[in-house]
């Protein structure tokens, strides 16, 4: 069982929507019961939210299910197998955790052809673009988790 931990600043947007499309390409592909998959925030804006109407909108459209409601990053999270953080700033926050495992914390865009940051919609409200890219991002992480035999 490989436990994933999707990270953004708020968890209303980007990193459940990472949850949910991850969640639903694991079920295509019979993998569901290998994998405990979470969402968490960086900070405490958001906490006890539901996904932001825009991206349950976004993910409604792309045929992906599912509800969130938003928790900050515990120490309890810190066991997971892989955090999977959304930009650099998210990644800079995480690595201030006392206790948190560097070799375990990723930008999510990085297992792709193309490394990058997942577009923050916040304000440019590009919901499609975070969509892809997350999409993108997740696709490529499960290829790597099956070229490294860790699935
Ligand atoms: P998320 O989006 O980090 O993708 O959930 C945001 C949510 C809230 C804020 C910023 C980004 N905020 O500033 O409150």
């Amino acid at each position: 069982m490989l436990k994933i931990t999707f990270v953004c600043l708020g968890n209303i947007c980007r990193s459940p929507m990472a949850e949910l499309i991850f969640k639903d390409i694991i079920k295509n592909n019979k993998l569901t019961d290998k994998f405990e998959v979470l969402s968490r925030a960086t900070s405490s804006y958001e906490i006890g939210n539901p996904i932001y109407y825009l991206a349950s909108s976004t993910l409604r459209k792309h045929n992906i299910s599912g509800t969130h409601i938003a928790k900050r990053i515990s120490n309890q999270d810190l066991d997971s197998d892989f955090i999977l953080v959304m930009d650099s700033d998210n990644y800079n926050d995480i690595l201030k955790i006392n206790g948190v495992d560097k070799n375990k914390v990723f930008k999510l865009c990085d297992f792709t052809s193309n490394p990058r940051d997942v577009a923050d919609p916040w304000y440019t409200r590009d919901f499609e673009k975070a969509y892809n890219d997350i999409l993108d991002g997740c696709t490529s992480f499960l290829q790597h988790l099956k070229n490294n035999k860790l699935i």
